[in-house]
């Protein structure tokens, strides 16, 4: 399969029992989305969930669903949970939410390697200008971490991955995507024992758009 063979869209509802089955693949720990809250992403806002389409196919083979947020009314140590409103997404703020957080992005594995995810990134940097927002902000999954972890502190693990010593299947995509690391947070995901249960804060700043007022620094 090649590149050209996909196009990144906005999701519609019929894309959600596919989105479901990638989920249970990708997400095996996880109960996967519901229709009520894909439907309810979609509703509240649906330039910002992506899909990545198999054109000859028409299957669904990867996703990038977003929110805005208001990040000063949140804490950077902050898990999904908080930060999606518990997945319903409630807390997206379409006037005063300045950075676009990612809150998940997932790549069908029969699809993997071919570039998707950094489309599907793309994507997201598009709508960060066209919406003329301040930032990108998300956190990376570490499922290389658990191995080392009796013996690697999250830290040394993060800066090993950012300098190129390690390879983490996740993290390391997404500093090719252009993602940069703020910190290793605790607790992001409730249950992601590949990770440890750590995670890395990520942000893209949009360099064509100040800081909003409450984070300039006077
Ligand atoms: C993380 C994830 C989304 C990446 O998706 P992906 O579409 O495979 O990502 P990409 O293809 O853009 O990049 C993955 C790798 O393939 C490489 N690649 C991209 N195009 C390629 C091509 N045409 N040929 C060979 N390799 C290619 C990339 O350089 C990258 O290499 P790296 O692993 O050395 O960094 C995917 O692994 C996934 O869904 N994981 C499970 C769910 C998950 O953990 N999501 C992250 C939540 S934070």
């Amino acid at each position: 399969m090649k590149i050209f063979d996909y196009q990144i869209r906005n999701m519609i509802p019929s894309d959600f029992s596919q989105i479901q089955e990638i989920c249970l693949t990708v997400y095996p720990h996880d109960k996967p989305y519901t229709f009520e809250e894909l439907d309810t992403h979609h509703k509240l806002f649906p330039q910002g969930q992506f899909v990545a389409e198999h054109i000859p196919t028409g299957r669904v083979a990867g996703v990038h669903f977003t929110l805005r947020l208001r990040m000063a009314d949140y804490h950077p140590d902050d898990a999904w949970d908080v930060l999606t409103a518990k997945g319903t997404f409630a807390d997206h703020d379409p006037i005063r939410g300045f950075t676009l957080y990612g809150a998940d992005i997932f790549v069908d594995p029969r699809d993997q390697h071919q570039g998707l995810a950094h489309a599907l990134t793309d994507a997201c940097r598009e709508l960060v200008q066209v919406e003329n927002l301040w930032r990108m902000v998300g956190g990376s999954r570490l499922p290389g971490y658990a191995l080392v972890a009796d013996s690697v502190s999250p830290n040394e693990y993060v800066a090993d991955v950012v300098s190129g010593r390690r390879k983490d299947p996740v993290l390391s995509a997404h500093l090719k995507d252009g993602w940069s690391v703020v910190k290793p947070i605790h607790g992001y995901l409730q249950n992601d024992p590949e990770s440890a249960n750590w995670a890395a804060l990520i942000q893209w700043i949009n360099p064509q758009c100040p800081p909003p007022p409450e984070f300039q620094i006077r």
